[in-house]
């Protein structure tokens, strides 16, 4: 008998990073998957929903302009319940830290449905940062089944919460995986500007920003900062894909569009996007899963946020929690751009986050879950 197991998410990065898993899900036999996506997210998800050809079996189609953590969370709610109760899966799988996980997961619980969580056990231990993604992962984490560290420091995180021992599995971070699958230094770009970018004789900042806590004056702070880098360093530019949000896309069209040097582009898919981050000199961001990306291109990252759950490659040496204190952005990033031996101390590649076998290592804990084998596999470990 085949086990059913329902897929639910709905953003850019939880697609990106669960893409690899349902690829490998769909070329089991023991396994019949269902796709839901919420689709918190609709043009940034579908870009990786075409890359990877994944097709939604169900499609919640929630997303609204400027939506609300509330309204989005009870859109999700009421929709699911129906496919859920209906589908009855043996298993829901979420990933990570979106409301569309922990609502997910929520419903699943409602149901009677048993969950397993992917990437679980990051924490900052602070409520409201990141917000409301902190929550969303420590709720999910109560409620799981099944919980896929990415790290020994996640286990140990989910340990301390008396989470049982037989419930975790050690996995590295799908993200390498799909990372893996897609950078390839003769990779030629679509677009114009990346494709006849002077890589060689160019300083080239590659900045990301989307946090809810960051909206706002720290937003600025951070517009600021990489303002004036360009206005000190004449050979550097700035490439800004802005995210879909906006609040976002109002505040770096006002303060950074006329800056020539400062090239404001649509989110790009992430085929591009990956093999960007591979060429760049500095990536400058708050995003979570470029933190984890970055490093094992060698990339230098300033985390433009005040915590991290992440903090494995800030203790490897390549990320540095920078906040978003103007002063702060503006003399790390200048001293990296200008001082080639403190650049050369943070461009190390380091793999703390995965060996590109999360996928294989989750399908042998489904396996053993399932009973489909008797083996536990073995953790990943990054040493
Ligand atoms: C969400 C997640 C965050 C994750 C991020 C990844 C929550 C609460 N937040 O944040 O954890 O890091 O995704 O990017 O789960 N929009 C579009 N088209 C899109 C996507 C977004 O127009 O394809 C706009 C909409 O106006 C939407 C707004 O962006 O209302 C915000 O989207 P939302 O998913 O609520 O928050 P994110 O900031 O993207
Ligand atoms: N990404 C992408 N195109 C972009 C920006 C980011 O494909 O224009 C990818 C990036 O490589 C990473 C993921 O999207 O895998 C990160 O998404 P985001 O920063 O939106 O969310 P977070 O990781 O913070 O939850």
């Amino acid at each position: 008998m085949k086990k059913k197991i329902m897929a639910v998410f709905g953003t850019r990065p939880e697609a990106i990073k669960m893409a690899p898993l349902l690829k490998a899900l769909q070329a089991k036999e023991n396994y019949e998957l269902i796709i839901t996506v919420t689709a918190q997210h609709r043009e940034m998800l579908d870009q990786v929903m075409s890359l990877f050809k994944l097709k939604a079996d169900y499609d919640l189609d929630i997303m609204r302009d400027r939506q609300t953590l509330s309204g989005l969370s009870a859109r999700i709610i009421k929709k699911l319940d129906g496919i859920l109760s209906q589908e009855n899966p043996d298993l829901l799988l979420v990933h990570g830290d979106t409301s569309s996980t922990f609502i997910g997961a929520l419903t699943a619980f409602y149901n009677q449905v048993d969950i397993a969580h992917i990437e679980a056990g990051l924490r900052t231990h602070n409520k409201y940062s990141p917000f409301p993604e902190e929550m969303n992962r420590q709720l999910t984490g109560v409620l799981a089944d099944l919980n896929f560290a990415p790290t020994l420091r996640a286990r140990k995180n989910l340990l301390l919460e008396n989470t049982s021992e037989s419930k975790i599995f050690v996995t590295g971070n799908t993200v390498i995986d799909a990372l893996l699958s897609v950078v390839d230094k003769n990779y030629i770009f679509e677009n114009e500007l990346l494709k006849n970018f002077d890589y060689k004789n160019k300083k080239l900042i590659l900045l990301t920003a989307h946090r809810r806590e960051n909206l706002g004056q720290p937003m600025e702070n951070i517009f600021k900062a990489v303002r004036d880098l360009t206005e000190q360093i004449s050979n550097l530019e700035v490439i800004f894909p802005v995210h879909l949000n906006p609040v976002i896309r109002e505040l770096s069209k006002k303060m950074l569009a006329d800056n020539k040097q400062i090239h404001l582009i649509e989110p790009l898919d992430y085929l591009p996007f990956a093999n960007l981050m591979a060429r760049v000199d500095l990536v400058l961001t708050d995003s979570g899963g470029i933190q984890e990306e970055a490093p094992s291109l060698a990339k230098p990252v300033l985390v433009l946020r005040d915590t991290t759950e992440r903090p494995e490659a800030v203790e490897a040496g390549t990320v540095i929690k920078i906040g978003t204190e103007y002063n702060d952005i503006y003399q790390q990033s200048l001293k990296l751009l200008t001082d080639s031996k403190e650049y050369n101390k943070y461009a190390a590649a380091v793999n703390p986050y995965g060996d590109g076998k999360a996928v294989k290592r989750i399908i042998q804990a489904l396996d053993y879950h399932f009973n489909y084998s008797s083996k536990r596999p073995a953790d990943f470990r990054c040493n």
